[in-house]
């Protein structure tokens, strides 16, 4: 398929997701790095050449007809990476809000976010929680960004808030069900996760939607992130519709 093929090709996977099944898809966007190394150019353009594939991915999302798709932004270990680098990371993520607001609002996206995303600079969080108010009624794609998100940190939030609970008398620690656990997520008010998408040849979830990926299908690709396009969704999305859903059973 030609280049220009493939940038018009976004309309022909329109409701391609429902047709598969699929209502929700997350992606470790990883690889940034490496293409920015490969052009023998600074990690930092790697990087905003992901911000580029993150809107091309959320538009063929909505395009596609996707209920949610999540995306692992800024991680709880990405902390340890070098100052500059974290910095550079939030300055994207400062200039992708501000910037794309408005194409959220025009295209009724809603913004989420999962993972302890409060303890980030002030401005940014008044930033997120604005945007988040401002397109919380959208009922098209909700676009979930994980932000200082850990998998393990999630689990141990909602742990503690149903142990509190538990203590108020709120609910029988014997009780406790998978359900209760699930309500206490991040993720609590999405569809399950059917599809989860790695970038640039690595095969780890790194600490990502450990829950919820419990039964979701897992889709590895070669590409790196800077290189992510709606077909390459839509490759994504036609694997999953040829997978076979079992869910423990036979
Ligand atoms: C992995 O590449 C990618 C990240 C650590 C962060 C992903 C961030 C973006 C795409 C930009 C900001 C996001 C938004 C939503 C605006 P890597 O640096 O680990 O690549 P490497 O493994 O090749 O070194």
């Amino acid at each position: 398929m030609s280049k220009a093929e493939a940038h018009s090709a976004a309309p022909a996977h329109a409701g391609l997701a429902p047709a598969c099944g699929l209502r929700h898809a997350a992606i470790i966007m990883d690889g940034n790095g490496r293409w920015a190394a490969r052009r023998n150019l600074p990690r930092f353009v790697g990087h905003k050449q992901g911000v580029e594939a993150v809107r091309t991915t959320v538009r063929a999302a909505r395009d596609m007809g996707l209920e949610a798709l999540t995306l692992y932004a800024f991680s709880s270990e990405n902390w340890k990476r070098p100052e500059d680098e974290v910095s550079d990371l939030m300055g994207l993520l400062r200039h992708f809000i501000r910037a794309d607001v408005d194409e959220f609002i025009a295209n009724n996206v809603r913004l989420k976010i999962i993972g302890n995303y409060r303890v980030l600079a002030p401005d940014l969080v008044e930033m997120i929680d604005d945007i988040v108010e401002r397109t919380a009624h959208n009922s098209g794609t909700t676009l979930v960004i994980a932000l200082n998100y850990g998998a393990q940190d999630e689990l141990v939030r909602a742990t503690r808030a149903l142990a509190a609970a538990a203590a108020r008398g709120e609910v029988n620690a014997d009780a406790i069900e998978a359900a209760h656990i699930d309500a206490m997520l991040d993720t609590s008010d999405l569809p399950p996760l059917d599809l989860l998408i790695r970038t640039s040849g690595e095969q780890r979830l790194s600490n990502f939607l450990l829950w919820q990926a419990a039964y979701a299908e897992l889709y590895f690709t070669d590409t790196l992130w800077p290189d992510f396009d709606g077909n390459s969704l839509a490759e994504a999305f036609q694997s999953y519709a040829t997978r076979e859903r079992r869910f423990g059973g036979r």
